[in-house]
């Protein structure tokens, strides 16, 4: 006696039935990079069919965005000018306050606007914070005052849920406060939970303008070989009052975001990251793979690891495939 497998898999519509993971569009979040000017779409060399866009060419993504059924983004802000503290991320008149309203005004709840928040792209040593007093690495304290700052300033232009990003320590709950104050009670937080000191980060920074002058992240950002460390940061900021996790990168971290899941019941992000985006663009480029099968078998996989939510730069690429059937 032997089990017979192969009986479910005879046919599509049998392995169909079969099929204990989906991938569905709803579960998508698409990243938009926004800078000054107008009519300005700007690809990234780093990443093909990616744009750096103005704000009037946003609102024109978001329209397409919309048609295949994508009705959530998060937004990466590129300002004209940087400094030590990141400024612009603490001005109203800044450039992600900015277009948080236009998006906002224009497509009310139709659109679901996240706002990723970090330092790095507005400061001009491009570290994900403020620099302690030997210039050394991020002040944790100063660069929570600062987050908390930013945090309202997104809350104020009509940000429908925060995304903190830079990995500092404690904040969740400074930002939950801080909202909590200003009555934003509802607006919920996606913690980057569990964000690893990756390379590949390495063509957002180029998308971002936000590469270090000096040194590294890993004084922030998490060590790739830890496992029970990557658990007890997400569990931390649950603790602190995030609405939803996250693991990040994705690809290369499926242990850590099966992990996660069986210990925590809150919903659960994957960041299929630039560097994963890219190695399957250039790949299929190079025609050494299959790019359509590739990528619907790499969402699935997020799905399979227990991920709820996927942000990729793919997502247009993933609608598209569904309207059109494949689901693998
Ligand atoms: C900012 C930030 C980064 C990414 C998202 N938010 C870069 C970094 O930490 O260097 C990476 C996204 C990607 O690679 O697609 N802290
Ligand atoms: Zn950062």
């Amino acid at each position: 006696m032997f089990k017979r497998f192969r009986r479910v898999r005879a046919n599509k519509t049998l392995r169909e039935l079969a099929q204990e993971t989906r991938v569905d569009i709803k579960e998508f979040i698409y990243p938009l990079f926004i800078k000054e000017g107008r009519g300005e779409r700007k690809e990234i060399a780093s990443m093909p069919d990616i744009f750096q866009m103005s704000i009037d060419e946003a609102l024109k993504e978001c329209e397409e965005l919309l048609e295949l059924g994508i009705n959530k983004i998060i937004l990466f802000g590129i300002p004209e000018i940087k400094d030590s503290i990141g400024s612009d991320a603490l001005s109203d008149e800044g450039i992600i306050a900015k277009a948080l309203k236009a998006i906002k005004k224009q497509f009310g709840q139709n659109m679901l606007v996240i706002t990723d928040l970090c330092f790095c792209e507005y400061t001009d040593h491009g570290h994900c914070g403020i620099l302690d007093v030997e210039h050394e690495s991020v002040d944790n304290d100063a660069t929570l005052e600062i987050t908390a700052r930013q945090a309202l300033v997104h809350a104020n232009a009509g940000a429908d849920m925060i995304a903190p990003s830079g990995m500092m320590d404690g904040v969740v709950k400074t930002i939950r406060e801080a909202l909590d104050n200003e009555g934003f009670v509802n607006l919920p937080i996606m913690s980057y939970s569990t964000k690893f000191a990756s390379a590949y980060y390495g063509p957002f920074r180029e998308a971002a303008e936000s590469s270090p002058n000096f040194g590294d992240r890993k004084t922030y950002q998490m060590n790739p070989a830890n496992r029970r460390e990557a658990l007890a940061e997400s569990l931390e900021d649950e603790a602190q009052g995030a609405d939803i996790l996250m693991v990040k990168p994705a690809l290369a971290y499926l242990d850590i975001v099966r992990e996660i899941k069986n210990a925590s019941l809150l919903p659960l992000c994957v960041y299929n990251v630039s560097g994963e985006y890219s190695m399957l663009k250039f790949a299929a480029k190079a025609g050494v793979v299959d790019y359509d099968r590739i990528l619907m078998e790499t969402m699935l996989s997020f799905k399979r690891a227990g991920a709820d939510i996927i942000i990729s730069y793919h997502a247009k690429e993933v609608a598209r495939l569904l309207q059109n059937g494949r689901n693998l």
